[in-house]
């Protein structure tokens, strides 16, 4: 459409109006004028030029068509265009682009079709370039795929032809906010009981894994469940887009880094754990475990560094010890399987299953303790677990969390530790307490909280391949 089409279309969602304005600009504005200039000022900058133009230009514009047409334009010649609004809006938890016409959203964990669009492939090569070249990487048919990051920390994954055959597609997460374990609560991801369980373990220094997964809710967890370490411990976070925000005083964050352009320069997270050991650290936690890393991990968390945490992308609590040893052997010594198995018997006391449901909830699906000692075979023992019930009309998942008793020695490291209070009289009230040792009954049953939408019970993730981005 050009810019002389009838009043009363929407000017702002038109690419074309948007494209011409912009090549205007292009012409109008001297680039050197912009240099040193803060994002927003060399957008006010713009705006007033774009401005100018429309009013030369005499078309029919109310004030609200506008605005919204020069954020548009503006948006397109110094931002990502039309991810722009997507990225303004913060119910939107991740966008993706699959070629120039299709783009996906997800809002309260359900995807939706978004109706904006890229002119054509070009235009959205053009924003893909303007995110990868923000962190010096390039995207081209001999690199095809790259992990970026927004300015504003949203981790944005980029996969094109030859790989992709279906155009250029773009992932953008937006960077996870971080939660209370009251707010998970509240938004019916986990019950008061479990809530209270999984602190104790934090502060009683329980090795802990939380699995699940992709986008299943793991590092959020993980940033709730490290409010639990007291403050005058020494941590040190590990991850690969460092996401975790703690809000201890003592806490050094570590990024990995990727291979540049030439393939050099890389720094793994297994180098970081490694390094991390040589800081005195009281605790390590890393973002997510994939490759070698998790043996260093391992023996990092039965040897002196008791209360580390670390995610696994899994399918169940089973599989993520499974998944551990599978990870763990492939680091470059070479370990019997027998060996990884004593190794991650003595590590890992406590694996912590999410699950995304059908109904877009994330959820604690199930509280595990790895009772298995030395050689054995791994023995994993539900302390808790989410029940779901058969789904009713309104589609909504409903359920409960049961709670079991913990294993004796579980019980006993608390015990010492002192966490005494986190359990729930055998009368279900809820208030603190804690059953006798060893006692064989659950705690209590609570009913799971539900939201709005619903499908099918069960769990909403397949197996699936990788770790996230
Ligand atoms: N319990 C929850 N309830 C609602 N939303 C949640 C919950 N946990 C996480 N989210 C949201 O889901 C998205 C994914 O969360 P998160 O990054 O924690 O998942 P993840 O399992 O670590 O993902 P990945 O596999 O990519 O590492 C984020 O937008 C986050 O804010
Ligand atoms: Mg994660």
């Amino acid at each position: 459409m050009s810019p002389q089409s009838p009043p009363g279309r929407d000017y702002a969602d038109d690419s074309d109006t948007v494209h011409h304005y912009m090549t205007r600009l292009g012409r109008e504005i001297d680039r050197g004028a912009l240099d040193g200039l803060t994002t927003q000022e060399r957008r006010g900058r713009l705006e007033g030029v774009v401005g100018k133009l429309l009013v030369q230009d005499r078309i029919a514009l109310s004030r609200e068509e506008e605005v919204a047409l020069v954020r548009r334009v503006v948006d397109e010649a110094v931002g990502l265009g039309v991810l722009e609004p997507l990225l303004a809006d913060h119910s939107i938890t991740e966008i993706m682009v699959n070629g120039p016409n299709d783009i996906f959203v997800e809002r309260a964990g359900r995807l939706e079709r978004d109706p904006s669009r890229f002119r054509d492939e070009e235009h959205l090569y053009q924003v893909i370039d303007r995110i990868v070249s923000a962190v010096n990487r390039r995207v081209d048919e001999s690199s095809p795929m790259v992990d970026a990051r927004l300015p504003t920390g949203e981790r944005v994954n980029v996969i094109v032809p030859p790989l992709s055959l279906s155009g250029p597609v773009v992932t953008i997460r937006r960077f996870p906010r971080p939660y209370s374990l009251d707010e998970l609560i509240g938004m019916g991801s986990l019950d008061g009981p479990t809530a209270r369980l999984l602190g104790a373990l934090v502060r009683a220094r329980l090795n802990i894994i939380v699995s699940g997964g992709t986008g299943s809710g793991k590092t959020t967890l993980l940033n709730a469940l490290s409010g639990f370490v007291p403050d005058e411990q020494r941590i040190i976070t590990i991850e690969d887009a460092a996401e975790l925000s703690l809000r201890q005083n003592h806490v050094i964050s570590l990024e990995s880094r990727p291979p540049n352009t030439e393939g050099r320069g890389e720094v793994t997270i297994r180098s970081l754990v490694r390094n991390s050991l040589r800081m005195r650290p009281d605790r390590i936690i890393v973002g997510e475990v994939r490759g070698g890393e998790t043996l260093d991990m391992l023996q990092a968390m039965s040897t002196g560094h008791e209360g580390s945490l670390a995610t696994v992308h899994a399918n169940s609590a089973e599989d993520a010890v499974t998944r551990l040893a599978t990870l763990a052997s492939m680091s470059d010594l070479d370990i019997p399987f027998l060996a990884l198995r004593d190794q991650i018997n003595s590590a890992v006391d406590v694996v912590v299953h999410l699950a995304r449901y059908p109904d877009g909830r994330r959820r604690v699906e199930q509280v595990a303790a790895l009772s298995s000692r030395g050689r054995d075979d791994f023995t994993l023992t539900a302390v808790t677990r989410f029940e779901p019930e058969p789904v009713a009309a309104d589609r909504i998942v409903r359920g409960r969390w049961r709670h079991l008793p913990l294993p004796p020695d579980l019980e006993r490291r608390l015990t010492v530790a002192g966490e005494t209070a986190f359990g729930v009289p055998p009368d279900g009230s809820g208030k603190a307490g804690r059953t006798a040792p060893g006692a064989l009954r659950p705690l209590v049953e609570l009913s799971g909280r539900a939201g709005p939408g619903g499908a099918r019970p069960g769990l909403a993730n397949p197996p699936e391949l990788g770790g996230g981005l």
